[in-house]
């Protein structure tokens, strides 16, 4: 019998956690959002604040349903307040060490019966199943950003993990109003696998002055049909997760393609990572 899914923990709520715990707000869930400190959450609820205010304003939520969203989030810094929680997602930042902490943090908090899912973009689902207890109910569940918008939600398998376990993950995107596939434990999944190739060739074509940001990124809208230019959609995603992806995938598959263009590595370190940071190829307001 498939598991009752009603209260659901996001650890993170950075770009994506805050998009995650706001998609799932808004289809009745509740939600218990942990960061590790008091800025981070207040980063996070702001998110949300604004994000949903905007929906608001363009008739796509009304006050008192934006008001029942917000109210089904609550903000921690403890993770043992995930005790009673049906299923986890963790959206900390992309690296395995910090990912794995969480997870065998959470293991011994949740129930056996709870899921515990990574919105994990390129690290192996397996590795962070495998330091667990219980792998079998580990999975990926990775969203796209901005995650309230994007219908897209690849469900990750290992090896070990349970079907029961994928088929309650993908009941759950499925009620978030998402269109979700099931996808074995691939560096990048489907989606990352295809678009990071396109977006580091972007940004060495940037880096080599081959031509300008505004011209790449006309060429792929306006040229191609995409609804963002490579350049745009890297400040999007954030330079720093960007960078993290290209560099996991890189050393998983050494395909060339996937080594991260160095402008990147400058940009991050020179702490321009994107829209979050105000700027990154772009300058934001
Ligand atoms: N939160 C909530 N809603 C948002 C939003 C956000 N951050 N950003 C945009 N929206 C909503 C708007 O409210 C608007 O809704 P309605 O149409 O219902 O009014 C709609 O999205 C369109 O927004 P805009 O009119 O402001 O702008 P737009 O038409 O240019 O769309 C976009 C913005 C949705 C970001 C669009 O440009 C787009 O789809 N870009 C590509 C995004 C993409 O490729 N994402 C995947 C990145 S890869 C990834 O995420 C995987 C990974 O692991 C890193």
């Amino acid at each position: 019998m498939a598991r009752e899914i009603n209260t659901v923990g996001v650890v993170g709520v950075g770009t994506m956690g805050a998009g995650i715990a706001e998609v799932l707000a808004r289809n009745g869930i509740t939600v218990l959002a942990v960061d590790r400190d008091d800025a981070a959450l207040e980063h996070g609820r702001s998110t949300i604040e604004h994000s949903t205010q905007r929906a608001a304003e363009r008739g796509k939520l009304d006050a008192a349903d934006r008001s029942a969203l917000l109210a089904r989030i609550s903000f921690s810094t403890d993770l043992a307040s995930l005790a009673d929680a049906d299923l986890v997602v963790e959206a900390v930042v992309e690296r395995l060490d910090v990912k794995i902490d969480v997870f065998q943090q959470l293991d011994k908090i949740v129930r056996d019966d709870a899921i515990l899912a990574s919105n994990t973009s390129a690290l192996s689902v397996t590795e962070i199943a495998s330091a667990t207890r219980l792998p079998s109910r580990v999975v990926g569940l990775h969203f796209f950003n901005p995650a309230p918008v994007q219908d897209f939600v690849e469900v990750v398998r290992t090896v070990v993990s349970a079907p029961d376990v994928v088929e309650d993950a993908v009941a759950l995107a499925q009620r978030l109003g998402k269109s979700p596939v099931t996808v074995g434990d691939k560096a990048g999944f489907i989606a990352n696998a295809l678009l990071f190739a396109y977006l580091n060739h972007a940004a060495s074509m940037y880096e080599a002055q081959y031509a300008t940001r505004e011209d790449i990124d006309a060429a792929m809208r306006l040229g191609c049909g995409y609804p963002m230019g490579p350049l745009a959609l890297l400040d999007l995603i954030g330079l720093d997760t960007a960078y993290e992806i290209l560099e996991t995938m890189y050393l998983q598959d050494r395909k060339r393609v996937h080594a991260p263009s160095p402008i990147l590595k400058q940009m991050v370190t020179a702490g321009l990572l994107g829209r979050k940071s105000g700027r990154g190829f772009y300058t934001y307001a």
